[in-house]
């Protein structure tokens, strides 16, 4: 099965931004956790990161294509994207929204999530480990269709 591992604005900069908030964890670390996860699991994960919200739905679309799990991390777009929630609407696999931070602790800003409505399941809080929970919920889902 392949996976699409989607994330938002400002995630290319993990490691660096905000270290206090999001942790030490660089960008790489992330690709790599979710690599090695997808290759215990036998998932193609692939992995993505983009500041332009036009190429996330692009890859949205393909997702909604090829039929694909998403795990996606939207970031500040979970706040404020009406697109990003269509484009998700439109996924047939299981998608999984997940946040680093516990939105829910944050700034009342950050408490509304455009993609909940529409999501599988939501990991939150629980930094990068969100990421290979998700992968590994996404495996023992689809184990019977691979
Ligand atoms: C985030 C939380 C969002 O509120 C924020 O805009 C991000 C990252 C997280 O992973 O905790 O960029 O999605």
């Amino acid at each position: 099965t392949r996976v699409l591992v989607l994330n938002g604005p400002n995630l290319g900069r993990l490691g660096t931004r905000e270290p206090a908030v999001y942790g030490r964890t660089t960008y790489a670390d992330l690709v790599a956790l979710c690599e090695r996860t997808g290759a215990e699991l036998g998932l193609q994960v692939d992995v993505r990161q983009t500041d332009h919200e036009g190429e996330l739905l692009g890859w949205l679309h393909e997702a909604a294509d090829a039929g694909a799990p998403v795990v996606l991390n939207a970031a500040a777009w979970t706040h404020t994207s009406v697109a990003v929630r269509d484009a998700c609407a439109q996924l047939t696999a299981p998608l999984i929204e997940v946040h680093i931070t516990n939105v829910h602790r944050r700034e009342e800003f950050r408490h509304h999530s455009y993609i909940s409505g529409v999501a599988t399941g939501v990991i939150v809080g629980l930094g990068v480990d969100g990421y290979p929970l998700a992968l590994r919920w996404i495996a023992t889902r689809t184990e019977a269709t691979v």
